[in-house]
């Protein structure tokens, strides 16, 4: 089984916790595209749902495909998001942010009763930080979010670059109009002391550690799907 096929075996499982009439946080990155995809299957086959998408790109997706979209604020309370990540450990910490859209996912994980995420085998850690976290920080003052980031970093006993994310010659934006920083720490042992302290950083808009957020997770590797708990 190649790397896809395992995103659709996860979106698949994914998609029978999909009930009629529900409110759907949808997520961003090549998996949740999987799910979008098998989605629009379903709502063209009569199933009723109404989606709230966590990025742009995956508005655009489900235009295309003919999944019905609403604002946060016409739907601000959610069944149920699906999304990818890029790490999840044992915990179900997840890193994400891979793909830039870590503060409208946040956003509407925290809308949701409950989350659900689905990723192939290759993003199970035993301690995140090997993905590069991501940090969306407000382009004012990027130097010194910059320094007070490695400040709290080495406060915590972590070293490592922290790199403004880039797209072509400039940095790159978010939905939101921000920048992100990844920072290569490595590991990160304890992930909810970082959690907290980056939110307390002025210049930090959001970070990529979503803690107690994830209901659970289906990962799928080469012999099917299976259910991560904590
Ligand atoms: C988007 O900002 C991310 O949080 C994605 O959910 C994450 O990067 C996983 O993406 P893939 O499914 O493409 O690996």
């Amino acid at each position: 089984m190649d790397a896809r096929e395992m995103k659709i075996k996860a979106a698949e499982a994914a998609l029978q916790h999909v009930e009629n009439g529900m409110r759907l946080g949808i997520g961003t990155g090549s998996t949740a595209e999987e799910f979008v995809r098998l989605l629009a299957e379903k709502v063209a086959a009569g199933l009723k749902v109404e989606g709230v998408p966590t990025s742009e790109r995956t508005a655009r997706l489900c235009l295309e495909l003919g999944v019905p979209l609403k604002s946060l604020d016409e739907l601000p309370e959610l069944d149920l998001t699906i999304d990818g990540a890029d790490e999840v450990d044992a915990a179900l910490r997840l890193v994400k942010g891979g793909g830039g859209a870590l503060l409208r996912e946040k956003i509407v994980a925290s809308a949701s009763s409950r989350m659900i995420v689905i990723a192939d085998e290759t993003k199970v850690v035993e301690t995140l930080g090997k993905f590069p976290l991501p940090i969306e920080v407000n382009p004012f003052g990027l130097t010194t979010t910059r320094i007070a980031i490695e400040k709290l970093a080495s406060r915590l006993g972590l070293s490592g670059e922290i790199k403004l994310r880039k797209s072509g010659d400039g940095p790159f934006t978010t939905d939101g109009g921000h920048y992100i920083f990844d920072a290569f720490f490595g590991r990160i042992p304890d992930a909810e002391a970082l959690a907290i302290q980056l939110n307390s950083i002025p210049g930090v808009v959001e970070h990529g550690l979503f803690i107690n957020m994830a209901s659970f997770a289906i990962i799928a590797g080469p012999a099917g799907a299976r259910t991560l708990q904590a």
